[in-house]
């Protein structure tokens, strides 16, 4: 099938449904989402969001926070236009109809590490999923908008497609729209679009250990990757201090840290604490920090995990504030008002991607990205907690000034081929698939993780160096499926990553090297 829209949307988290509110109306908008819609990071989001709402908190002490934790390559003038933007765009948000926590008259204010202030507007520890709930609301309710699940943007297509040759170096490559597996009817659809958003999420898994769900495969980036766009900073991998240690669990249960921010301790299993000895904020140092001091904790003791001790904080309060937390830690025989639960850190966010200008615009023309596939220089070398949301707000509402504009002069290019979906059916296939991802979480995760080197990121390279050979091998020539192209995109972020920390010599933020420079 053909399809022709203004404003094409791939994704339905936060970034994907708020621009696609924006939009729509200035034209037709298509949103596709490769899964149920509401599946993909947003909804398991349970910290919140950060935003300056009240004295004695200022933009000035959330930039200053921010800057701090982004250890010095954050772009300053993007940190401040987000910061500022962050109470128009949060009370959007509660226009659109998302309810966070009151306490009387005011929001109830929580804070995480590496925030010298309460600025976490939040739902109980389950803000994500009331985001997805109210914006998928009124998406639904809007008549501009057509939202499609089972739906799987395979690639962008540009004058490559055309039969130009498109190199990096290619100057004005344009985005004419994607191509698309539709998971329902098997076909490749041609959708022509004016202009496109890319708002695919994260990548983590590329690892064995994470809290992204299964959508998150850096689809985005790597779409953006093959059509020759700029991709930026992924070195920058941020782990989650506090993942629950839960063995064959996927995608590992979160322990927010606001949890941190409402008193909770890191210990080790004699009950001793530890952080002073990496840094005077102790458990509410950033997650950079706290992350490598829990992981050569496990390695001074041999133990799989460490622990947080909650159980001061009383059962109330927990049961008040972190439901969730509380019933999902007795499901497996934990209680948190008794028992330190055991924790370990997690792969939980990327904060390089694809990179994009203030207005969200990437380095290929009418190709627009936002939110956690996108690298707008606002994180730097380490996301501050909360941040993420908040992000993805601010550049869905600039991208989607910037679209609208210039939506009414751009024309569809009915030239664009349809797929060329030859190929041999391989029974062997989904073994050999399965069998690659799993061995590419290996890699990535025993060589390129928290703490890395100059010869573990060399063996990573030559290893996954095959595995690319291997895959491209079987993708050129079997039917195109939702899970080696899932596949191949996970390889070119590993790749990227890989790529990008051997580059980078200097120690800074969530990359450290042990034959990195240390920074001055
Ligand atoms: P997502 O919400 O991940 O949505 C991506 C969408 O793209 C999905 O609909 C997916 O199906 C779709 N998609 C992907 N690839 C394709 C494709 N090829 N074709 C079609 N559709 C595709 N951040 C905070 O700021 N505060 C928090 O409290 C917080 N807590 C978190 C807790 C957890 C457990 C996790 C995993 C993350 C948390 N984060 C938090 C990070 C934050 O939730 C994410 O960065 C953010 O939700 C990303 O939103 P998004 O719209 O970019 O992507
Ligand atoms: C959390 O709740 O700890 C996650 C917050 C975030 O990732 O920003």
């Amino acid at each position: 099938m053909r399809y022709k829209v203004d404003f094409l949307v791939v994704g339905s988290g936060i970034a994907g449904l708020s621009y696609a509110l924006k939009v729509a109306g200035h034209g037709k908008v298509c949103i596709l989402t490769k899964a149920d819609a509401s599946e993909g990071s947003t909804k398991y989001a349970q910290g919140g969001i950060a935003a300056v709402m009240y004295d004695p908190d200022s933009y000035e002490k959330h930039i200053a926070d921010t800057l701090v934790a982004g250890d010095g390559i954050c772009d300053e003038e993007v940190v401040r236009m987000t910061i500022t933007e962050s109470t128009e765009r949060v009370k959007e948000l509660i226009q659109w109809g998302v309810e966070f926590d009151k306490n009387g008259s005011h929001y109830d204010l929580h804070r995480e590490g590496g925030h010298s202030e309460f600025r976490i507007l939040h739902h109980k520890d389950n803000t994500g999923a009331e985001i997805e709930r109210g914006l998928l609301n009124a998406v639904h309710n809007h008549p501009n908008i057509t939202l499609k699940e089972n739906q799987y943007a395979i690639d962008l297509i540009t004058q490559h497609h055309l039969g130009m040759r498109v190199t990096k170096h290619t100057p004005d490559i344009e985005c004419y729209g994607a191509y698309v597996f539709n998971s329902d009817t098997q076909q490749i659809d041609t959708y022509l679009a004016k202009t496109t958003i890319l708002a695919t999420g994260g990548l983590g898994n590329v690892y064995k250990t994470t809290t992204n769900p299964i959508t998150a495969t850096g689809d985005g980036v790597a779409m953006v990757h093959r059509a020759r766009g700029g991709i930026k900073d992924m070195e920058f991998v941020q782990f989650h201090p506090t993942t629950l240690y839960n063995p064959g669990e996927t995608p590992s249960f979160l322990i927010t840290e606001a949890m941190r921010g409402a008193g909770a301790i890191l210990k080790d299993k004699n009950g001793v604490e530890f952080m002073q000895k990496y840094d005077p904020r102790q458990s509410l140092a950033p997650r950079d920090i706290v992350a490598r001091a829990i992981d050569n904790e496990m390695k001074i003791s041999g133990e799989s995990h460490v622990y947080l001790d909650a159980r001061h904080i009383g059962k109330e309060q927990l049961m008040a504030h972190f439901p969730n937390i509380y019933a999902k830690c007795l499901e497996i025989g934990i209680n948190i008002a008794k028992d330190m639960i055991p924790v370990v850190p997690g792969v939980h966010y990327a904060c390089g991607g694809i990179a994009v200008d203030k207005k969200g615009e990437s380095t290929i023309h009418n190709l627009f990205a936002a939110g956690e596939c996108s690298c707008t220089g606002l994180h730097g070398g380490n996301r501050l907690a909360s941040n993420s949301l908040l992000e993805a707000v601010v550049y869905a509402h600039n991208a989607s000034q910037e679209a609208i504009q210039r939506v009414k002069s751009i024309k569809y290019h009915d030239e664009v081929p349809d797929w060329n979906a030859e190929g041999m059916i391989l029974n062997e296939e989904m073994v050999l698939i399965t069998q690659t991802r799993k061995e590419l979480q290996e890699i990535m995760s025993n060589y390129v993780g928290i703490v890395r080197s100059d010869l573990r990121l060399q063996r990573a390279f030559d290893r996954l160096n095959l595995i690319f050979r291997e895959t491209e091998d079987l993708y050129n020539k079997s039917v195109l499926t939702e899970s080696l192209c899932e596949l191949r995109n996970l390889i070119a972020c590993g790749y990227l990553i890989i790529k990008m920390a051997r580059a980078r010599r200097e120690n800074r933020g969530l990359h450290y090297s042990i034959d990195g420079i240390k920074h001055a």
